[in-house]
Protein backbone atom coordinates (compact mmCIF):
# COMPACT_ATOMS: atom_id res chain seq x y z
CA UNK A 1 0.00 0.00 0.00
CA UNK A 2 1.53 3.55 -0.51
CA UNK A 3 1.35 5.83 2.02
CA UNK A 4 -1.54 8.25 1.22
CA UNK A 5 -3.64 5.21 0.81
CA UNK A 6 -2.97 3.22 3.89
CA UNK A 7 -3.25 7.14 5.46
CA UNK A 8 -6.79 7.48 3.79
CA UNK A 9 -7.72 3.55 5.24
CA UNK A 10 -6.85 4.90 8.62
CA UNK A 11 -9.08 7.16 8.31
CA UNK A 12 -12.12 5.64 7.26
CA UNK A 13 -11.67 2.96 9.91
CA UNK A 14 -11.54 5.62 12.70
CA UNK A 15 -14.71 6.86 11.42
CA UNK A 16 -16.27 3.76 11.05
CA UNK A 17 -15.48 3.41 14.91
CA UNK A 18 -17.43 6.59 15.53
CA UNK A 19 -20.43 5.81 13.89
CA UNK A 20 -20.59 2.63 14.87
CA UNK A 21 -20.12 4.03 19.15
CA UNK A 22 -22.70 6.31 18.00
CA UNK A 23 -25.64 4.00 16.95
CA UNK A 24 -24.75 1.53 20.15
CA UNK A 25 -25.41 4.66 22.14
CA UNK A 26 -28.52 5.36 23.98
CA UNK A 27 -30.72 2.51 22.80
CA UNK A 28 -31.31 3.99 19.70
CA UNK A 29 -30.14 1.08 17.49
CA UNK A 30 -33.56 -0.57 18.27
CA UNK A 31 -35.82 2.38 18.49
CA UNK A 32 -34.91 2.56 14.26
CA UNK A 33 -35.64 -1.61 14.55
CA UNK A 34 -39.20 -1.05 15.51
CA UNK A 35 -40.54 2.57 14.88
CA UNK A 36 -42.93 2.98 18.45
CA UNK A 37 -46.42 3.70 17.96
CA UNK A 38 -47.74 6.73 19.45
CA UNK A 39 -49.21 5.05 21.91
CA UNK A 40 -46.15 3.19 23.20
CA UNK A 41 -44.65 6.56 23.08
CA UNK A 42 -47.50 7.44 25.35
CA UNK A 43 -46.87 4.92 27.95
CA UNK A 44 -43.44 5.82 28.09
CA UNK A 45 -44.10 9.64 28.50
CA UNK A 46 -46.47 8.58 30.67
CA UNK A 47 -43.74 7.97 33.30
CA UNK A 48 -44.59 11.60 34.43
CA UNK A 49 -47.63 11.12 35.87
CA UNK A 50 -47.62 7.38 37.12
CA UNK A 51 -46.27 8.47 40.23
CA UNK A 52 -50.08 9.82 41.37
CA UNK A 53 -51.84 7.73 38.47
CA UNK A 54 -52.54 3.91 38.44
CA UNK A 55 -54.02 2.86 34.98
CA UNK A 56 -55.67 0.01 36.40
CA UNK A 57 -59.45 -0.44 36.38
CA UNK A 58 -60.79 0.72 40.19
CA UNK A 59 -63.60 -1.96 39.98
CA UNK A 60 -61.38 -4.77 39.99
CA UNK A 61 -59.94 -6.42 42.96
CA UNK A 62 -56.85 -5.38 44.28
CA UNK A 63 -56.86 -1.54 43.49
CA UNK A 64 -54.27 0.98 44.89
CA UNK A 65 -55.22 4.40 44.72
CA UNK A 66 -52.16 6.72 44.72
CA UNK A 67 -52.19 10.12 45.43
CA UNK A 68 -54.53 10.81 42.17
CA UNK A 69 -57.59 9.36 40.51
CA UNK A 70 -57.06 6.21 38.40
CA UNK A 71 -56.73 7.41 34.32
CA UNK A 72 -58.60 3.99 33.51
CA UNK A 73 -61.63 5.21 31.53
CA UNK A 74 -61.13 8.96 31.69
CA UNK A 75 -61.39 9.42 27.84
CA UNK A 76 -64.90 10.85 27.01
CA UNK A 77 -65.51 10.82 30.82
CA UNK A 78 -66.91 14.27 33.06
CA UNK A 79 -64.28 15.65 35.01
CA UNK A 80 -64.47 13.79 38.57
CA UNK A 81 -64.90 10.98 36.80
CA UNK A 82 -64.37 8.05 39.86
CA UNK A 83 -67.08 7.82 42.38
CA UNK A 84 -64.84 6.45 45.21
CA UNK A 85 -62.28 9.35 44.68
CA UNK A 86 -61.95 12.74 46.79
CA UNK A 87 -61.71 15.15 44.56
CA UNK A 88 -60.84 19.07 45.15
CA UNK A 89 -63.84 21.11 45.04
CA UNK A 90 -62.09 22.55 42.27
CA UNK A 91 -62.10 19.50 40.65
CA UNK A 92 -65.60 18.69 41.40
CA UNK A 93 -67.14 21.73 39.96
CA UNK A 94 -64.80 22.07 36.98
CA UNK A 95 -68.15 20.82 34.64
CA UNK A 96 -65.51 19.41 31.93
CA UNK A 97 -65.45 16.58 29.64
CA UNK A 98 -62.23 14.81 29.19
CA UNK A 99 -62.09 14.79 25.73
CA UNK A 100 -58.74 15.26 23.45
CA UNK A 101 -59.03 18.92 23.71
CA UNK A 102 -59.49 19.67 26.91
CA UNK A 103 -57.04 17.11 28.31
CA UNK A 104 -54.76 18.82 25.89
CA UNK A 105 -54.93 22.19 27.44
CA UNK A 106 -55.13 20.90 31.06
CA UNK A 107 -52.08 18.78 30.52
CA UNK A 108 -50.36 21.87 28.82
CA UNK A 109 -51.34 23.66 32.24
CA UNK A 110 -53.48 22.36 34.81
CA UNK A 111 -53.76 25.32 36.74
CA UNK A 112 -55.17 27.30 34.14
CA UNK A 113 -57.62 25.13 33.07
CA UNK A 114 -58.57 23.78 36.50
CA UNK A 115 -58.03 26.94 38.87
CA UNK A 116 -57.01 25.60 42.47
CA UNK A 117 -56.89 22.41 41.35
CA UNK A 118 -54.92 19.56 43.54
CA UNK A 119 -53.03 18.07 40.77
CA UNK A 120 -49.53 19.11 41.36
CA UNK A 121 -48.23 19.17 38.50
CA UNK A 122 -46.66 21.94 36.02
CA UNK A 123 -47.57 21.09 32.63
CA UNK A 124 -46.38 19.20 29.58
CA UNK A 125 -44.85 21.72 27.50
CA UNK A 126 -44.36 19.61 24.42
CA UNK A 127 -47.42 18.69 22.27
CA UNK A 128 -46.43 15.73 20.64
CA UNK A 129 -45.29 14.30 24.47
CA UNK A 130 -49.56 15.54 25.24
CA UNK A 131 -50.72 14.11 21.79
CA UNK A 132 -48.84 10.73 22.68
CA UNK A 133 -49.92 10.89 26.39
CA UNK A 134 -53.57 11.15 25.56
CA UNK A 135 -53.44 8.41 22.82
CA UNK A 136 -52.17 5.94 25.24
CA UNK A 137 -54.97 7.27 27.79
CA UNK A 138 -57.33 6.04 24.92
CA UNK A 139 -56.34 2.29 25.07
CA UNK A 140 -57.13 2.29 28.90
CA UNK A 141 -60.79 1.23 29.14
C1 LIG B 1 -48.06 14.98 41.75
C2 LIG B 1 -49.15 14.09 41.42
C3 LIG B 1 -49.72 14.14 40.02
C4 LIG B 1 -49.05 14.07 38.81
C5 LIG B 1 -47.55 14.00 38.57
C6 LIG B 1 -50.07 14.07 37.78
N1 LIG B 1 -51.31 14.14 38.36
FE1 LIG B 1 -53.09 14.14 37.38
N2 LIG B 1 -54.09 14.39 39.13
C7 LIG B 1 -53.50 14.40 40.38
C8 LIG B 1 -54.51 14.67 41.39
C9 LIG B 1 -54.28 14.77 42.90
C10 LIG B 1 -55.73 14.82 40.70
C11 LIG B 1 -57.09 15.20 41.29
C12 LIG B 1 -57.13 16.72 41.22
C13 LIG B 1 -58.22 17.41 41.99
O1 LIG B 1 -59.07 16.75 42.63
O2 LIG B 1 -58.22 18.65 41.93
C14 LIG B 1 -55.43 14.63 39.28
C15 LIG B 1 -56.38 14.68 38.25
C16 LIG B 1 -56.13 14.35 36.93
C17 LIG B 1 -57.12 14.24 35.89
C18 LIG B 1 -58.63 14.42 36.09
C19 LIG B 1 -59.20 13.05 36.43
C20 LIG B 1 -60.69 13.02 36.64
O3 LIG B 1 -61.18 12.00 37.09
O4 LIG B 1 -61.37 14.03 36.38
C21 LIG B 1 -56.48 13.89 34.75
C22 LIG B 1 -57.09 13.64 33.39
C23 LIG B 1 -55.07 13.79 35.07
N3 LIG B 1 -54.89 14.09 36.39
C24 LIG B 1 -54.09 13.44 34.16
C25 LIG B 1 -52.71 13.45 34.45
C26 LIG B 1 -51.69 13.12 33.48
C27 LIG B 1 -51.95 12.61 32.06
C28 LIG B 1 -50.49 13.32 34.10
C29 LIG B 1 -49.09 13.22 33.51
C30 LIG B 1 -48.84 14.08 32.37
C31 LIG B 1 -50.77 13.73 35.47
N4 LIG B 1 -52.13 13.79 35.63
C32 LIG B 1 -49.81 14.00 36.44
C33 LIG B 1 -52.17 14.21 40.66
C34 LIG B 1 -51.14 14.16 39.71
Amino acid sequence: MSRPMRFSFLIAAALAAVSCGERNGGGASSEAAAPLTIEEQGRRAFSACAICHSVKDPTEPGYASLVGPSLFGVVGAPSAHLSGYDYSRAMREANLVWDDATLDAFLQNPQQIVPRTRMAFAGEPNVERRQAIIAFLKTLN
